[in-house]
Formats: structure tokens, C-alpha cells, sequence
């Protein structure tokens, strides 16, 4: 799209998964985007067309987009020319649960100054109340002038660039229609419902829909469990509830928890706002102790399984919170790595994107190696913690002699692999939810026309 009237100066505040993506799609629809960020690397990467975070197909879009593109260390500098600055700052969790807005609160200081803006937009999820608070900090700077809105994301990671182009909807919180109309005029080319209403109800569509997906991801793992228990098949029972439209399918994968930078910290984030208020959510806060035990359940499994777990050898593959992401924040992988530490177990992992903190535990004491064999090869056992495609097109039979013993256990912790295929390979197979030995068909379709 060429500069016209519909093109706008737009200051990003944060070059992380959220803002870099934002700062893409909107570059990609014809505005003017400077995105600036704290991190001297982070900023010289993209000054030198590299992108530091993997995400699919952001690295051609940011190159597409180039000459509408600037990024900056400097505050002042970004909002020069902006007509509206938007904040994808991280706010992590705190020891109480409740979220950590100092990097909010930082980026609402460094505006002070910038009365010629038309508006601050917080795309960050936030607590319920913290625009009003915004709002006060900007009156009291002299900005009262400056609109306020909040505009929660709800992209995926891996499919951030899609979910942002196509949204489901777009949900913008504002004091009046003038600033609905500014924010959304922001998105012109994009075709989705638009949800218009007051800032605290957007604060709390984020958290609950994030709330809701994850008492999704819980309730099936409970199920899952209750299939082992008494030898019902997990994905022959998801299949046949999605197909009920009032339930649908999506967010019924039984696995080993939830994981991300998202899910976790916002389900306690919401547990913590209840619980502030004087209303305890005890479903939340069951949903989050059902998560919290997933992987532990599945080291536990592994470890009847194997009779003991010290001094095995145990290679975890997949390490990210999902595929198609390099992002390990809250993974079930290093809770499991840490457990099987815990256990005395040796672990090697294989991961083809993970970015950990290598010198960070549990990561500084595994052994990570470049390809799936390598990470068999002399391993008791192996569980697969990320969907990652790579494992289904790997040569199973081939890796089983790489691995000790005549029958290695390979967990498919994401009901991942056919059981079948597993099976006539050589392996002990175990996987969430279901029992051991299954027909070759149980995962294709059951559906039968009479
Ligand atoms: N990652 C997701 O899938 C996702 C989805 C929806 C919403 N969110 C929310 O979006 C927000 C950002 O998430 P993220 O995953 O992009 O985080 P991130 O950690 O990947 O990126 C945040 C970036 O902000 C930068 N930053 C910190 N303080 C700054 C400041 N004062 N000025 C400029 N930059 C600053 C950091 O250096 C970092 O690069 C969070 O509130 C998150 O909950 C994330």
C-alpha cells in the first residue's frame, strides 16, 4: 500500500514477539512504523536486517516493508513523529502472581513529553484497571488531551503474522468513539468484526479468553488421565466431543500442559485479580494445579515405566512451549528436564528452533544435540515434549538401534506419532491418555456413511 491518507506514523514500544509482529503488519498496511526497544543487540540486529526472534515469514515481511521501518534505543527519537504510540512491552508475572507493569510504567514515563501524540495504545495484556491508572498518569503528565485505548492481541506464535492479518476480531477498548475510530482506522485492509466497548472490558476479554483456552487444555488432560485409568482412548474421545459444534475442537490435544509466555502467566494473573478482589476463582485455580501437574505426571509414568530413573539416559525431543516458535518461556520441556535431573536421570535434547538460556538451569546440565539420533543415540528412553513435524518423518526403526535395550520407551507425551507405526519399530509406546497397544487405524478417520 502506498503513503496516503490512510497512512499513519505509529511508534512500537518493545521488538518482541508482539511488538516486532505489530510493527511488521502495520508497516505491511501502509504506515510509518519506528519500533524501539531497550536491547542494544536486539536493535542492532534489525538495523542490519536480521531478525532476533523466529517467527514464520517475519523476517520477509520486516525486508518488504523496510523503507517504512526504523528502529531506535531512543524514547524521544520513536515518538518524534508519531501520531500514536503503541506499547507490546512484556509483563511478566511477579512473585504474587500479579503481573509486573514496570516496563508499562517505564514506556508511560518516557511519553511525558510527547504532547503532540493523538494516542497511547497498550497492546501488552494487562491487569483490569490498568488503563484507568494510564489514564491518570497521562492527565496528571499534562496528556489529557492524548486518547487512551487498549487493543489486546490475541495472535499465536508461530502463526503471529496470519492471526494478525486475519484476525478473529479486533477488540478495541476506548473512552469514546473518536479513539475507537483513530484505532481501528490503524488496521484499514484488514477485514474482521470489530468490538468496540470501555477499556476495562477489553482489559478483561484477553485474560479471560487466554483463562478459557487454558481450562480447555486442562479439562482434556483430565480426561486424558481418566483414559489411562481405565483404558479409554483419549483421541478417539476428543475426536467424537469436537465434532459437537457447541464444543468444537480446537484446544482439546491432550499433552503435557500448556507452556508459554502467555497461558501460564495470565491464568495467575486473573487467579491473582480474583483473589485481590475477594473473590477466589477456584476454577482457575484448579485449571492451573492441573497444569502445573501434567509434566510431573508424565516423569512419573516414565519413571513406573523404566522401574527407576537414576542414571538412565533420557533424551527429551522438542523443547520449545510448541512448534514453530524458538520460545521456551514456562515450556513443560524444563520442568521435565528438571525433573529427570531431579531423578539422577542423564538427559540429552534435541530441539530445531529452541533458544534457552544455556547457562541457565536445567538446560546448563543436559547435553543438547544438533539432530534427533544424535540425542537417542544411548538413551533408556526418549519423550517427545514438542510436536515438532520433523519427528514424524524420522526414521523410527532406524533410531531404535541407536537407543539401549531391545524395547525402549518412547513417550509421546503430545500424541504426536501413529501407534502403530511406533510399535512395529520396536518400541515400548506410551502416550497422554491412551493405553499401550492400539489397532493400526486409531488415527484415521472412524467417520461411516450409512
Ligand atoms: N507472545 C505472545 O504470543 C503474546 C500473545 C498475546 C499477547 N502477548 C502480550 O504481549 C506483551 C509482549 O509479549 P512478547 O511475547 O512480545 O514479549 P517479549 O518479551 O518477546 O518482548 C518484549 C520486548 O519489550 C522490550 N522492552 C522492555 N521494556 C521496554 C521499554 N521500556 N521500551 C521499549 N521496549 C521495551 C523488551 O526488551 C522485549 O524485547 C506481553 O504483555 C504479553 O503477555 C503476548
Amino acid at each position: 500500500m502506498s503513503s496516503s491518507s490512510r497512512s499513519h506514523r505509529l511508534a512500537i514500544f518493545g521488538a518482541g514477539y508482539i511488538g516486532l509482529v505489530a510493527g511488521a503488519c502495520f508497516a505491511e498496511l501502509g504506515h510509518h512504523v519506528t519500533v524501539r526497544d531497550i536491547q542494544p543487540e536486539r536493535i542492532r540486529q534489525l538495523c542490519a536486517g536480521d531478525v532476533p526472534i523466529y517467527e514464520p515469514g517475519l523476517g520477509d515481511m520486516l525486508a518488504r516493508n523496510k523503507e517504512r521501518l526504523t528502529y531506535t534505543l531512543d524514547a524521544d527519537e520513536a515518538v518524534a513523529t508519531a501520531e500514536v504510540a503503541y506499547i507490546c512491552v512484556d509483563t511478566p508475572p511477579t512473585a504474587s502472581g500479579d503481573a509486573d507493569l514496570s516496563r508499562v510504567w517505564s514506556v508511560i514515563d518516557s511519553l511525558t513529553h510527547a504532547a503532540h501524540l493523538k494516542a497511547v495504545v497498550v497492546k501488552s495484556t494487562v491487569p483490569v484497571g490498568t488503563g484507568a491508572r494510564i489514564r491518570q498518569a497521562l492527565d496528571a503528565a499534562g496528556l489529557a488531551h492524548v486518547a487512551y485505548a487498549s487493543n489486546p492481541e490475541f495472535t499465536a506464535e508461530g502463526r503471529a503474522i496470519e492471526d494478525f492479518m486475519h484476525p478473529d476480531r479486533i477488540v478495541i477498548g476506548a473512552e469514546d468513539d473518536a479513539t475507537v475510530r483513530l484505532v481501528h482506522a490503524l488496521h484499514h485492509g484488514i477485514c474482521a468484526p470489530l468490538e468496540a466497548m470501555d477499556v476495562a472490558s477489553a482489559e478483561m476479554v484477553k485474560m479471560a479468553a487466554n483463562a478459557l483456552l487454558a481450562t480447555k487444555i486442562s479439562f482434556t488432560n483430565e480426561i486424558a488421565a481418566l483414559c489411562e485409568a481405565t483404558g479409554a482412548d483419549i483421541l478417539r474421545v476428543t475426536r467424537a466431543i469436537g465434532q459437537d459444534h457447541r464444543l468444537g475442537p480446537h484446544f482439546m490435544n491432550a499433552g503435557l500442559g500448556y507452556g508459554g509466555s502467555c497461558f501460564p502467566k495470565d491464568s495467575r494473573a486473573l487467579r491473582a485479580i480474583a483473589s485481590n478482589t475477594g473473590h477466589p476463582f477456584q476454577l482457575l485455580t484448579a485449571v492451573i494445579e492441573v497444569n502445573e501437574l501434567q509434566p510431573r505426571r508424565a516423569v512419573q509414568r516414565l519413571k513406573t515405566e523404566l522401574g527407576h530413573l537414576h542414571n538412565q539416559t533420557i533424551a527429551i525431543l522438542g523443547m520449545t512451549f510448541k512448534p514453530g516458535t524458538d520460545d521456551m518461556r514456562e515450556a513443560p520441556a524444563t520442568i521435565i528436564a528438571s525433573r529427570l535431573l531431579a531423578e539422577g536421570a542423564n538427559v540429552t535434547c534435541w530441539d530445531p528452533m529452541a533458544r534457552p538460556h544455556t547457562n541457565q538451569p536445567p538446560w546448563n546440565q543436559t547435553h543438547r544435540r544438533p539432530t534427533i539420533g544424535d540425542a537417542l543415540t544411548g538413551a533408556d528412553a526418549a519423550i517427545i515434549a514438542t510436536e515438532w513435524p520433523d519427528l514424524i518423518h524420522t526414521d523410527w526403526a532406524a533410531h531404535r538401534r541407536l537407543m539401549n535395550g531391545a524395547s525402549p520407551v518412547l513417550y509421546d507425551g503430545r500424541n504426536h506419532l501413529d501407534s502403530a507405526v511406533i510399535t512395529a519399530a520396536g518400541y515400548t509406546y506410551l502416550a497422554t491418555g491412551r493405553s499401550t497397544e492400539r489397532p493400526a487405524s486409531d488415527r484415521t478417520a472412524q467417520t461411516i456413511t450409512l
